[in-house]
């Protein structure tokens, strides 16, 4: 398979990346988009400039020192939104001013090359071919791209977890009742002993005329991770699509798409990855590229395109100053090793839990403890307390940013610390008394 040549030389890519960084330390590199480099200086990142194999708790420090969240704030919240590191914001700013005091086709275009760059990186750092990908405004929009471009027939079934996000669950059920086919909600055991379990419970649910099962990669609203490539995998063998939604595993996950095999996959850039705003991927395996009708056809649409960005990703102006600063966060992934992120969200998230049932035994977990059947999001509750107005607390109290999703929903990703999670841990401890 003809893949994209963006991360054929990961290590350009990467010394490209550690010059932009080293930028900040010195004085200014000339860059393509750019029309000045930033100005604010990177605190401690000649430690960004060594490689790492095994990056320890100082090498984590100096990561959160590339963020701008302020002192007293503690951001848990990576499953609604992430910050950014301080060069994409800067980059992001950059091409906004520049677009903001020339807005000409002339000077547009190199928008449209960054883009371009954008979308190479992702097919590289997702591992599928370039004409695969198109870069959308979110998951909730991959998702309905999906939901509402496939056709199905009176008699066809949809199958769908019962936890699925709104895009993938009611967007699913409307469709059905306008077109007439038929969506079955599948539910999965809470705690189960393993993913074996969770895998047997979808195939029973599997009936003659299921053309497509859709399921979040892992519940928002219960931090359960499906065995996603085995659920593919089911899939294809009975001649059913599959669609996964990866809001909560793109960016944090050390994602192959083509070993997950699944037929769409779907993201948002403003999570896990961490940035920049407002960008959705959306991945549509090559045999099922026309299958899908666009949603939304803008000019510049045209019959003949042949990639899926081409085909249901052009929507209108956009904004056009947010997508190209993708192949900065992407840079930074491969900089820091997206193994290395996923272990380390692993590792905030299994001491997380650790703390709590020590410090906090009442403690209730929503989410599994095994690392198997979870991932970065971690829900609890706590006997006889409000999660809502915990949350509330957690934030007017002692600047932890949490969400109130099915119980108190806690998501610490790389700019956060073993010292952070042990504050988030004692903020509810004396919370509870
Ligand atoms: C599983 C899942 N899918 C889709 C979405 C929607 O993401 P966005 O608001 O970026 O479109 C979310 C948001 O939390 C989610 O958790």
């Amino acid at each position: 398979m003809q893949r994209h040549s963006a991360f054929k030389d990961s290590n350009k890519q990467r010394r490209n990346f550690l010059k932009k960084i080293g930028a900040g330390l010195t004085a200014s590199v000339a860059t393509p988009l750019l029309a000045r480099v930033p100005d604010a200086p990177i605190p401690n990142s000649e430690l960004l400039l060594s490689p790492i194999s095994s990056p320890d708790e100082a090498y984590w420090e100096m990561v959160k020192k590339q963020f701008v969240i302020p002192e007293g704030r503690i951001m848990v919240n990576a499953a609604n939104l992430c910050p950014s590191p301080h060069f994409v914001n800067e980059r992001v700013a950059a091409l906004a001013r520049d677009l903001a005091g020339d807005v000409s086709f002339q000077s547009r275009a190199k928008l449209g090359v960054g883009r371009t760059e954008a979308m190479e990186q992702l097919a590289g750092y997702l591992n599928v071919p370039l004409k695969t990908i198109g870069i959308t405004r979110n998951t909730s929009e991959s998702n309905n791209i999906v939901v509402n471009g496939l056709d199905f027939q009176s008699r066809d079934e949809v199958l769908i977890w019962e936890q699925n996000h709104p895009t993938n669950h009611i967007a699913w059920q409307q469709r059905a009742r306008r077109y007439g086919f038929r969506v079955k909600i599948f539910k999965l055991p809470a705690d189960p002993a393993n993913p074996e379990e969770l895998l047997n419970t979808i195939a029973a649910a599997i009936g003659p005329q299921t053309r497509l099962i859709a399921f979040s990669h892992i519940s928002n609203v219960s931090g359960l991770a499906l065995p996603a490539k085995a659920i593919c995998q089911l899939a294809r063998e009975r001649n059913i699509m599959s669609l996964v939604d990866g809001a909560q595993s793109f960016g944090f996950i050390d994602l192959d798409l083509q070993d997950m095999g699944c037929d769409f996959y779907t993201g948002s850039t403003h999570k896990w990855l961490m940035g920049p705003m407002e960008n959705g991927v959306l991945y549509v395996r090559e045999e099922r590229m026309d299958q899908i009708w666009p949603n939304i056809i803008a000019a510049g649409w045209s019959e003949d395109h042949q990639t899926l960005d081409e085909k249901v990703c052009v929507l209108g102006q956009r904004n056009t100053p947010s997508t190209p600063a993708i192949a900065d966060i992407l840079s930074f992934h491969q900089t820091i090793g997206k193994a290395n992120i996923e272990k380390r969200v692993r590792e905030l998230n299994t001491y997380l839990k650790g703390q709590l049932r020590e410090k906090l035994p009442q403690t209730e977990f929503v989410t599994p403890l095994a690392p198997e059947l979870s991932g970065g999001v971690t829900i609890i509750s706590l006997p006889g307390q409000d999660s809502r107005e915990l949350f509330s607390q957690l934030y007017e109290q002692y600047g932890i940013a949490a969400a109130p999703t099915g119980g108190v929903r806690l998501c610490p990703h790389i700019y956060c610390t073993l010292e952070d999670v042990d504050k988030v841990v004692q903020a509810l401890v004396e919370l509870s008394t």
